[in-house]
């Protein structure tokens, strides 16, 4: 069946290995697959969400779709574009905001770890961020939404949401009710430093993480500081249960090798962990170097990026304009 497919991602730099296995590796097989109908967002207007600076946020949001480009997807194939240059993103948010409860978002744990003990200071925009993300997704009446773990509450808030909207003006299937697309075993990187914390590109420590921009002597080191534990590699699945380190880098690997956890603790069975990160750097280096030239390259070629978003954000608001007149309709406005 032809999917719709919508995901965003937000440009607050260090892009590293999570956001690539967990989401964006996963953009681009749907990409490749010509029956899919595939939008890809950089949702600037989520990054401001918290302060950001001018500057640096325009590039941020072109290195994001020079990541996009150099990672395999195709912006004949696929739209490209930037949140902001499309006015329906907002207004569909603000109609969405009358329709999602308090106690829908109350619940949203992203809010409470973002905001921190301090909630009184956060941005109201921080607090109804996964309303405008329900607005991104509803408007391309998108089936299918591929993401990290993370997002996961913030996708069934957007399918409440969705129905409700339904249901209040009897407009039955008017939102498509979305399905998330998460993969099983690597849609959640953890931090190198520890085990039990996601990868992130806030994290202070630039040890934490492997960032697609990262050339090879940095991944070799940062592979080699990761840590792990005193035992030797795993032997069997349970193995992993107990030890956070050793099972996200191997997961790392195995995601790489679009391999399973279970053949990759075969392979490593009793080994040294110094001989498997050798393995490991070597591989991350295939994966990783040919898409970091490639985002340098695109980068020094600002103005085909800037193309690259007018013409996507034409594309997208041709669609989403048309949902924004519909919507009015029903609403009575
Ligand atoms: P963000 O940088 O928050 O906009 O995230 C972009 C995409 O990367 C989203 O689909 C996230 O769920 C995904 N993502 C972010 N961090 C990780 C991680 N540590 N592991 C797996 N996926 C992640
Ligand atoms: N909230 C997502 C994140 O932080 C980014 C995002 C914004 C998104 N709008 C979206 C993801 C719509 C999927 C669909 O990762």
């Amino acid at each position: 069946m032809a999917k719709k497919i919508f995901s965003g991602v937000q440009p607050t730099g260090n892009l590293h290995i999570g956001n690539y296995l967990g989401a964006i590796k996963n953009f681009v097989d749907l990409n490749n697959d010509n029956q899919n109908k595939c939008v890809f967002c950089v949702v600037d207007l989520h990054a401001v969400t918290v302060a950001q600076d001018p500057k640096i946020l325009r590039n941020n949001i072109r290195e994001t779709v020079a990541t996009f480009i150099a990672s395999g997807i195709d912006p004949k194939k696929s739209i490209i574009f930037n949140q902001s240059q499309v006015g329906a993103h907002s207004e569909a948010a603000w109609i969405l905001s009358c329709v999602a409860r308090m106690g829908w978002l109350n619940r949203m744990t992203q809010f409470k770890e973002k905001a921190g003990k301090d909630k009184e200071k956060a941005s109201v925009g921080l607090y109804s961020y996964p309303i405008l993300m329900a607005a991104d997704i509803l408007i391309y009446d998108t089936t299918h939404v591929p993401v990290g773990n993370d997002q996961k509450q913030h996708l069934e808030l957007c399918r409440d949401i969705a129905q409700k909207f339904n249901n209040d003006f009897g407009v039955n299937d008017f939102f498509k009710v979305p399905e998330p697309l998460i993969q099983k075993d690597f849609s959640r990187i953890m931090s190198l430093k520890d085990g039990l914390k996601k990868m992130s590109k806030s994290e202070l420590s630039d040890l934490s993480r492997i960032n697609l921009t990262d050339d090879k002597d940095q991944i070799i080191n940062k592979i080699k500081k990761a840590k792990t534990d005193t035992l030797p590699m795993p032997s069997t699945i349970q193995d992993l249960n107990e030890r956070p380190e050793a099972k996200n880098l191997i997961g790392i690997y195995s995601s790489l090798k679009n391999s399973t956890l279970e053949k990759t603790i075969q392979e490593f069975s009793g080994k040294n962990f110094s001989e498997f990160k050798e393995d490991l750097s070597q591989i991350t280096i295939e994966k990783i170097s040919p898409i970091s030239k490639e985002i340098k390259k695109l980068l020094s070629d600002q103005s085909y990026l800037d193309k690259i978003l007018e013409e996507g954000s034409k594309k997208a608001d041709e669609i989403a304009s048309k949902k924004i007149k519909k919507i009015h309709d029903i609403m009575g406005f």
